[in-house]
């Protein structure tokens, strides 16, 4: 069999569950905006069939989605350059998930540390729903066909599963249908770090606010936060090496570069030998002067919630317009028959 060259396409999402945070922002919206002008096609989602895996107040979860839209639009995405929509609106999602709940095997489940993580020490009591998350997952991605998926580095693992997960169904199927996606983990912040613990990634859920940066914090608190983060008393060495055992310094240099768009070894040198009394407030007025426009288009993008809601509408007829072709494929794949009349 030749191998089918499948069309460039990316894809990626985020949870609507509290505010956006920097790692976020850093991690995965910023480098959505940056593959999005490379003029590549571009799908991004706001994954609200998987933030249901943990608990949501409704009202809460519609305003996250919203925000969440808002968030993207005033980083940079463009609803007529990508695709932007909310998951639930494109019912592929759920239903090439069930396939792929009949594909993957319960053994590649259970190694997926996130799951671990989330459940705590009660996994007997987690939804069923986060358990069987890394296969929706996988179907957000393959519905597209997507190629590349930029992500922070703490999806990898569920990327790994979603290439195993086509690599069983082209397998099972004696097919080459999905292509084995590739993930984009790349700049100075794939890996956030909290603020009080550098051995921590940053996170929406830490229950300690000073811990992260939101993206709808004002300028005092931004600089308020920096200002508190957790550092040691050396000064900043003049090569990146000399952060080897230093977690918390390294995870503001490297904030630094990816706010700056310089790499860390820049940052280093720019401020070689001096101490954080110096460092820290240059950091703090970086990131005041690049996310501060962001939180105000943010907010005005809020107070008109059905332009919202109707961006949101229109990426997923764009969206659904992809995605049931191929998800008409999978069914005669699979062997369903499908014969009603539409
Ligand atoms: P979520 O909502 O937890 O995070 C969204 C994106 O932000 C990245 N990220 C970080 N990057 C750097 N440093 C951090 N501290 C940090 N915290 C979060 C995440 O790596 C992610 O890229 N399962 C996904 C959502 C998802 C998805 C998908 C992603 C669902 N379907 C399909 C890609 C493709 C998640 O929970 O991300």
């Amino acid at each position: 069999m030749t191998a089918t060259t499948f069309k460039p396409r990316v894809f990626s999402g985020i949870q609507p569950t509290n505010h956006l945070q920097l790692g976020n922002y850093l991690g995965a919206v910023k480098r959505f905006v940056e593959m999005q002008n490379t003029g590549v096609e571009t799908v991004y989602c706001i994954v609200d069939l998987h933030a249901i895996t943990t608990w949501q107040d409704p009202a809460d979860l519609r305003h996250a989605t919203r925000e969440l839209a808002a968030g993207y639009i005033a980083s940079g995405l463009d609803p007529k350059r990508s695709i932007l929509f909310n998951q639930s609106q494109v019912p592929g999602h759920a239903q090439l998930a069930w396939i792929f709940n009949c594909v993957a095997r319960v053994g590649w489940m259970n190694r997926m540390t996130q799951f671990k993580d989330k459940a705590g020490k009660n996994a007997e009591n987690a939804s069923l729903g986060l358990y069987a998350y890394p296969s929706l997952m996988a179907a957000d991605i393959l519905l597209y066909k997507a190629t590349q998926v930029p992500v922070g580095e703490d999806q990898k693992q569920h990327l790994e599963l979603t290439r195993d997960i086509a690599a069983k169904f082209n397998h099972d199927f004696k097919v080459d249908f999905f292509p084995i996606t590739e993930p984009v983990i790349e700049g100075a912040a794939t890996r956030v770090m909290s603020l009080r613990d550098g051995s921590k990634k940053m996170s929406k859920s830490d229950p300690s606010d000073a811990s992260r940066i939101n993206l709808t914090d004002d300028a005092n608190a931004i600089a308020q936060k920096f200002r508190k983060a957790r550092t040691d008393a050396e000064p900043l060495p003049d090569t990146v090496d000399g952060l080897k055992d230093r977690p918390e310094a390294r995870n503001l240099v490297n904030i630094y570069a990816a706010l700056a768009e310089i790499s860390p070894d820049a940052v280093v040198s720019q401020f070689a030998g001096q101490g954080f009394g110096a460092f820290k407030p240059a950091l703090a007025d970086l990131a005041v002067a690049k996310l501060a426009p962001i939180a105000d288009e943010m907010s005005r993008l809020m107070a008109d919630p059905a332009e919202i809601d109707r961006i949101l509408g229109g990426g997923a007829e764009r969206a659904n317009a992809i995605a049931q072709p191929i998800l008409d494929d999978v069914y005669d794949i699979v062997g369903m028959i499908r014969s009603r009349q539409i």
